[in-house]
Formats: structure tokens, sequence, C-alpha cells
């Protein structure tokens, strides 16, 4: 198992963080790595800089920090750089999107005034509700072009030996693959002959993709998840992954719904409704964009109950998921869940969960886990679909072959596993019968 650790690259140098959308979450990501860097806060939520992991046999009592078992970049490396329509510097962006208070922000500053956004690639067209003038113009592939020449003239401009790109844009209309998307040769001809089907975001995958550089999404959009970015991501050996950061109310579902299938008790419905007043709620206000946030949002019990296997305990499941924008409430969205289970002798009872979250304080340390296990992937040579990342998304994409990976445990033990496997540490199967058969 030891070849493997010897391929890992050394995370030497710097990396780029390239984020296109600098709104809410991207802000706070950015605005919490500097104020740990300044000794101001915690990495509080992100695997990659608190979580340790057990490594060998319960008894060897052996435990790292995840950041000592595998080489990642470390923050001091990370160089933060974007693209965004609406023309506004990190602080000012992080300012009017209220995640944070006044007197955090103040104290970092310098560090956020000094990043502006690149012009963005940016169709009107499937993000009705915005305006923005910091746009690129052209046809899609000069725009494509342009992406190009924008990853490398900010990886020379800061050093930067390494990139990695995280979708943190808006969630573009619903849309379905299309013949464009079949393969590379398909989905390159739409792009010279300036396709409607060819969204922004799969503009950005793409010109990473190209470019060497990791691309994860974090929207539900489909940006790199359909044939022709997946096999062109295959072919240059870039690592892929998405869809959609979970955060409130999914990561709630794939915490509790595991937990009670596991006991066997049946399930009649799920009813889940949230209100936001941020600017991604006033996006996902218009019906075609909240189509793709309500597609990946609903796949998750689904798959975690399993109704075609449990007929009796899940067939009539009635899941509904509703976004309301109400904008006094910003950033800090509040989700109810109402959850409908039946017990011994069909008895039935209920569950009530009211998540008054924070939707950017949940999103930020997932943003940076997945920079810096996009680039632990590129440089242990990984190439495609990272399923090992589905831990971090809502609509874990996934090869063609094989269903998503929805429970968060199960996500959970797979992630540690491919670190161990990475590291050449012995696999935990929690079989245990060295201690109970002794
Ligand atoms: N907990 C969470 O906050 C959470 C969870 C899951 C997914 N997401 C997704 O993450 C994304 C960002 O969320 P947010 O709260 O920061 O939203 P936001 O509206 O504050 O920020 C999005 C930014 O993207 C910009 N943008 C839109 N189209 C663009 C393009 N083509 N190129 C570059 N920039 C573009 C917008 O101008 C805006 O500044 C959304 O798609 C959201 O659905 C967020």
């Amino acid at each position: 198992m030891d070849q493997f650790k010897s391929k890992i690259a050394p995370a030497d140098g710097k990396l780029a963080v390239l984020l296109p959308g600098m709104g809410a979450v991207a802000t706070t990501f950015i605005a919490g790595v500097e104020a740990i860097k300044a000794g101001l806060s915690r990495p509080i939520g992100s695997l990659t800089q608190m979580a340790q992991i057990r490594l060998g046999k319960r008894s060897e009592k052996r435990w790292a920090k995840i950041k000592d078992l595998v080489p990642l970049s470390r923050l001091e490396d990370l160089v933060f750089g974007g693209w965004d329509p609406i023309a506004d510097d990190a602080y000012t962006a992080a300012a009017k999107a209220k995640v944070l208070s006044p007197e955090h922000l103040v104290e970092i500053k310098g560090a956020l005034s000094k990043i502006k956004p690149m012009p963005a690639v940016f169709d009107k067209s499937v993000v009705k509700r915005l305006e923005g003038q910091n746009v690129k113009k052209g046809s899609k592939r000069e725009q494509v072009n342009a992406l190009m020449q924008d990853i490398r003239g900010f990886m020379d401009r800061h050093k930067c030996s390494r990139a990695v790109m995280v979708w943190c844009a808006s969630t573009e209309a619903y849309q379905e693959a299309g013949p464009e998307h079949r393969s590379i040769a398909a989905f390159e001809k739409a792009i010279d002959e300036n396709h409607p089907n060819v969204f922004p975001s799969q503009l950005y995958a793409y010109a990473a993709i190209m470019s060497g550089v990791p691309y994860l999404n974090g929207a539900p959009n489909m940006s790199c998840d359909f044939p022709a970015l997946i096999e062109l991501a295959e072919k240059k050996g870039v690592a892929i992954g998405g869809k959609d950061f979970k955060t409130g109310q999914t990561l709630m579902k794939t915490i509790i719904a595991p937990g009670l299938k596991a006991r066997m008790l049946g399930m009649e419905g799920w009813f889940s409704t949230n209100i936001l007043g941020n600017r991604d709620g006033e996006v996902l206000d218009d019906p075609a964009n909240f189509k793709t946030k309500e597609v990946s949002k609903l796949s998750v019990l689904e798959q975690i109950l399993e109704p075609e296997r449990y007929p009796e305990l899940y067939k009539d499941l009635q899941h509904k998921v509703s976004i309301h924008y109400y904008k006094p409430r910003g950033d800090n969205k509040e989700g109810w869940d109402n959850i409908d289970i039946v017990g011994w002798m069909g008895y039935p009872m209920q569950i009530k969960v009211n998540f008054l979250c924070r939707d950017s304080i949940l999103a930020a340390p997932i943003v940076l886990d997945l920079a810096l296990f996009g680039d632990l992937a590129a440089r242990a040579g990984m190439k495609g679909i990272q399923e090992w990342l589905s831990f971090y998304f809502k609509s874990p994409q996934h090869a063609a072959s094989v269903y998503p990976e929805h429970d968060l445990f199960v996500q959970k033990v797979r992630l540690e596993n491919n670190l161990r496997y990475l590291m050449g540490e012995e696999l935990i199967n929690y079989l245990g019968s060295d201690y109970t058969n002794e």
C-alpha cells in the first residue's frame, strides 16, 4: 500500500484558489481564512484543519490530524482570486452580504480590499434576477479563451505553482444534458457555434479542466456533471466534483434519515420549508433557478431510504421542499422540517426540526476543504470524478454505473479511507474481530 504515498507531489509553493462568484459564501470563506491567518479566529467546521483520523487498530491508539497525515497546502500559501459580474472587491462584497459583523470585517479589511473580481462570463438569461456590468464580451470561444488566460495570468502574477477552482456563483436555471453535452467533440462544437445550451458555469469548468486545474462545483447546476466534461477530465487527468454544498437542511436530512432507517422506522412524509433573504435567495426565487435547487434537494431521501427495497416502510413517502425569499432574514436562513415517522404496529410519531442556521457560515469551511482536497487529488494524480468528496455535496457527482452515496456517515468513512489509502495506512472496516475473537 505504500506505493501511493510516494506518488503524492509535495504541496510546495503557493496555491491559487479561484472562485467564480464572489458573493456571500466566497467572501465569508476568504474572510475566515484571513482571520485564521491573523490569529483572530479558528477554522470551526473544517475537517482539513480540525479533524483527527484514527490510524491502525483500535489497540494502537494512534490518531493524527488530517492536515498532519496528508500533505495539504498551508493556509499561508493560499492566494484568492475570482470572477463576478458585480465589480465589488471582496471587502465591499462581504460588507454588502452582511454575513460577518463590521467589527470582524474591519480587522481584515486590508487583505479583502485587494481582491478584485475579474470580469465574469455571465449570461443573464440563466440568472434572471442579477444585473452586472463586470462581464466579458465576445463569443463563447473567446470567453473561454479569456478565462484560460485569466487563470494563467493570475498564477503568474501571484507566483502560484498550482491552482484549484471552486464554483461559488449563483445557481443557474435548470437544464438537462442535451446532445451538445454528450461528447467532447459535440461540446467543443457547441462552444464554437455559441450554442445557448452551453451555460457560463460549463465554460469555467471547461477552462479549468483544459488548464489542468481541479474544478469543484458548489451549486446544483450541471456545470461539470455531463459526459463531455467527465470525459475531458479523465483525458486531461484533472479532478472534478460536485454538486451543491451540503450545508443546512440537507445536512440535517443526511444526518437524521440514515439514523431512522438504521432502526427500521417507517416514514410517511418529510416536509421542509425555508426562508432566506440573501442574494442567493433572490436568485432562487425565480422558478427556473429554484427547479435546479429542488432537484438537488429532493434526490437525497430517495437514495437513503431505498423505498424500492423497503416498500412497507417508505413506499408512500411524500417529500416536499420549498424555499421562500424573505428579505428581513438575510443570510440567516430558518428551516422547518416536519417528519412523519411510523413505529411498532404502525403507530405514527412526529419529529420537528427548526434550524436557525447561517448559510455562508456553514458553507465557508466546505469551500476550504474542497480547495485543499481538490489540490491534494491533483498532486496524487487522481483524475475524473472525486466521489470520496461526496461528504461535502447535496447531490454528489458519481459515475454513471453507480448510485450516489448520500448517507453522511458512509461518506465520512469513504473520505477517511481514501486519505488512509493515499498515505499507505491500513483501511478501517470496523470488523473488530481481533478483539472479539480473542
Ligand atoms: N449554505 C450556502 O450558502 C450554500 C449551500 C449550497 C449551495 N450554495 C450555492 O453557492 C452559491 C453561492 O451562494 P451565495 O450565498 O454566496 O450567493 P451570492 O448570491 O451571495 O453570491 C453569488 C455570486 O455569484 C455571482 N455570479 C453569478 N453568476 C456568475 C457568473 N456567471 N460568473 C461569476 N460570478 C457569478 C453573483 O454576482 C454573486 O456575487 C449559490 O449557487 C448557492 O446556491 C450555497
